[in-house]
């Protein structure tokens, strides 16, 4: 299947993509688009009705998909959704690390869970899950690749400028950043393309849903470490003086889709 992106022709009809925190939002929206330009996606949650009901869309779109249920800051899942990858597909081309929570709080309450949580789910599972395709996405030492592989995280502005009320999740996406930086120079000679997207506000998501008291978004169980009170998204802009990202069909922005026999240039970076 082709498709048009900005100027440029896109095909993924022979491409494996990966989306973490997919059963919603942003990462059902990049899941569905990914599909819907012909790549058969490995759909992960870790919520399995959710993770099935984006499968169950993108299949009725005409798309391929399959679903692997399980927790991103747990390395055995991240290797499960992977060998789902392989099992299903035959590979990986794409993978994007997109799960990810608030819980948000101020830092001098801040409970020692509350800060692990964005931590383990959003910079540990993101490499967890680099580490755990590694073995896909890189090519064997003298093996020339025949085409592009892409490594696309999910950041946050609020990881480049800052958010009271929420330094856990602006550290954990800084992280996100800096590991994106690092792995798009230790991965290039392999070409395999690691961008990291840092949105702003994007309404209609579950995570920037109003918050029923106590409850830790994208994380059943929560964490009365929180404070439901705050808002950080929108305290955020007025702090870092910039607007919000917009509605989900931006997602259409997002480089995620690359011209058939691509090789370059290598774009790295936060976009
Ligand atoms: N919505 C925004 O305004 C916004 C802005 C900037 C960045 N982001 C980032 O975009 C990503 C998606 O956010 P969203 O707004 O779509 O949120 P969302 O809550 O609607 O969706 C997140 C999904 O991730 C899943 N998830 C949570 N923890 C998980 C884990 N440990 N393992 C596997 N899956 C898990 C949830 O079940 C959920 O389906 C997040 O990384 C978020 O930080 C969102």
């Amino acid at each position: 299947m082709t498709g048009r992106i900005g100027r440029a022709i896109v095909s993924l009809a022979d491409r494996v993509a990966l989306v973490t925190g997919a059963g919603r939002g942003i990462g059902r929206a990049i899941a569905l688009r990914l599909a819907g330009e012909g790549a058969a996606v490995v759909v992960n949650d870790i919520d399995r009705e959710a993770a099935e009901e984006t499968v169950e869309r993108l299949r009725a779109a005409g798309g391929r998909g399959v679903a692997a249920e399980g927790n991103v800051a747990d390395v055995a899942a991240c290797e499960a959704a992977v060998a789902a990858a392989e099992a299903h597909f035959g590979g990986l081309d794409i993978l994007v690390n997109n799960a990810g929570l608030t819980a948000d709080g101020w830092l001098h309450k801040m409970s020692d869970q509350t800060w692990a949580l964005t931590y383990e789910v959003m910079l540990k599972g993101t490499f967890q899950m680099c580490r755990a395709a590694a073995h896909l996405l890189r090519v064997a030492k003298g093996v020339v690749p025949t085409h592009h592989r892409k490594v696309v995280n999910i950041a946050s502005i609020n990881g480049i400028y800052g958010v009271a009320g929420n330094t856990n999740y602006s550290a954990a996406k800084a992280g996100v950043i800096g590991l994106t930086k690092a792995l798009a120079r230790e991965w290039a000679p392999q070409q395999i393309n690691v961008n990291a997207v840092a949105p702003g506000f994007i309404e209609g998501t579950r995570l920037t849903a109003v918050r029923g008291e106590g409850e830790v978004l994208g994380n059943p169980g929560g964490d009365p470490g929180q404070d439901p009170s705050l808002d950080p998204h929108w305290s955020g802009w007025e702090a870092g003086g910039r607007g919000g990202g917009g509605r989900l069909p931006l997602l259409a922005r997002l480089r995620l889709c690359h011209r058939p026999g691509d090789r370059g240039p290598w774009r790295k970076g936060v976009h």
